[in-house]
């Protein structure tokens, strides 16, 4: 059922604003005091509040913070907060959602939050023995884990079972017992860390071993968020492509990744381009995330990818996706970091539940953004002027010279770092001879003189006949 609250997520000509119109258009759908405007503007976390959360600090890093549009997931709009540095990502995954809004649909759901926190217990003298003897505790072993967290438990959650595997290592025989915990809204590490350390004496009693290691698995495969889109191939006609063809080729890239781990990896990197931004922008724990794809990407032995696509009989093209993901919507830094707090309301999350599965679709809209431009004009084009601005920008450009700069180089089909040094000389050399003459017109107080006619733009290596 569509969240009768929940705001539009189409923000037609949103691009095109500036920071502080889209924040005024964004504040039209999503109240923001003036504190959380400032906090956005000025101050996204202040220095004081960032040396409680970690040792030894000397500052703040800052990271762009953007919202892509159009997303419609499970028939409800979100508006999807994006903290990321790499240019595109933000403006893939907005346009590709608004084809699939136009032409498809993207639904998505969740299994249970139940986090896994595992306990090594080494030196056995027995160990089958002591694997059977955890099994039949196992009811004994929730009890004291539950005592830890009765707030987990009257929210509904809590230790939920116990398993016991024994592991050949090349340090001898080893049992390792995963105690299940569903952990409800929080992402679960430090509840379930609490609980396996408390359970430690009693499991060395148990089983007359040692217990070693006591810590959450970040292969969290029992809290998985699945994804699907299906869209008609028209979504990706163009004047150049013809939709069917590229859908066909969204296929063949897709099936080229579960063939290949390298391109695998990549196809990958493209789907955490939209989660990594995501989590980041929530407080979440985006190494986490990431440990528990890859693995599970590789949970058969070999790397694969984690999306797949296909074309129905009728020729529409289905994607789906199925990853861990450990978040949580209180706690951490979901919690502290002022931006973090606002990047959950401005999603309108009601749940760990539901940010993991628009976080699922997310990662898949952002995986057909990759793979439908690879298999179209290639990713150069999307990415140019984007990143024409980034080497601009770093090659010292500020202000209007970075337009100038970046629009130059995507002209000329050369971004580059020395290419754009150069544009930039040119354009400061001008500035400065247009200054010098201001000057001496108003020292001779004289009639006004031709302006010299611009001197064109030379490419490197093109101005000899
Ligand atoms: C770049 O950040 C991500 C892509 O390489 C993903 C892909 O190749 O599928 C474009």
């Amino acid at each position: 059922m569509p969240e009768p609250n929940a705001p539009s997520s189409r923000l037609p000509g949103f691009y095109k604003l500036s920071v502080e119109e889209r924040l005024d258009a964004l504040a039209a759908l999503v109240p923001l005091s003036a504190e959380e405007r400032y906090q956005l503007r000025k101050e996204a976390l202040a220095v004081g509040l960032a040396d409680q959360m970690v040792e030894n600090v000397v500052g703040v890093f800052g990271l762009p913070f953007a919202v892509a549009a159009n997303f419609r997931i499970n028939d409800r709009d979100y508006l999807i907060p994006m903290t990321v540095e790499e240019s595109s990502v933000v403006a893939a995954a907005g346009h590709v959602a608004k084809l699939v809004r136009e032409h498809g649909r993207i639904t998505a759901s969740s299994t249970e939050p139940v986090m896994i926190g595992q306990t090594q217990i080494v030196d056995l003298p027995d160990p089958e023995t002591a694997r059977r003897r955890v099994l039949e505790m196992r009811d004994r072993i929730l009890a004291i884990a539950n005592e830890q967290d009765p707030v987990l438990r009257d929210l509904g959650g809590g230790a939920r079972d116990v398993e016991a595997r024994l592991l050949d290592t090349r340090r001898g025989p080893m049992l390792v017992v995963h105690l299940l915990v569903d952990v409800r809204d929080a992402m679960g590490a430090n509840a379930v860390n609490t609980m396996c350390e408390a359970l430690a004496l009693y499991l060395e009693g148990l089983t007359g071993g040692k217990v070693l290691l006591r810590i959450v698995s970040n292969l969290a495969d029992r809290r998985l968020a699945r994804a699907r889109i299906e869209v008609a191939p028209e979504a990706f006609d163009e004047r150049d492509w013809k939709g069917s063809v590229v859908a066909e080729g969204v296929v063949k890239a897709c099936a080229f990744a579960e063939a290949d781990p390298w391109r695998a990896a990549t196809h990958n990197k493209g789907i955490m381009n939209g989660i990594d931004a995501l989590v980041v922008a929530t407080g979440n724990d985006w190494r986490a995330i990431e440990a528990g794809a890859h693995a599970y990407a590789a949970r058969d032995g070999r790397y694969k990818p984690l999306s797949r696509w296909d074309l129905t009989p009728e020729g529409r093209l289905v994607g789906e996706i199925e990853l861990p993901m450990a978040l949580g919507t209180v706690g951490g830094a979901t919690k502290v970091h002022p931006v973090a707090r606002l990047a959950l309301r401005i999603l309108g999350v009601a749940s760990a539940r539901e940010l993991a599965e628009v976080a699922a679709a997310v990662g898949l809209v952002q995986n057909l953004a990759a793979l439908r431009s690879l298999a179209a004009e290639g990713i150069q084009r999307g990415h140019m002027t984007l990143h024409a601005r980034n080497v601009a920008i770093s090659a010292g450009a500020a202000g209007d010279s970075v337009a100038l700069v970046a629009n130059q180089m995507v002209r000329e089909g050369r971004i580059r770092f020395d290419r754009a040094r150069q544009l930039l000389r040119h354009a400061l050399k001008r500035a400065g001879e247009e200054v010098q003459r201001m000057e001496t017109r108003l020292h001779d107080r004289s009639p006004e003189p031709p302006a010299p006619k611009p001197e064109p733009l030379k490419e490197p290596g093109r101005d000899k006949p």
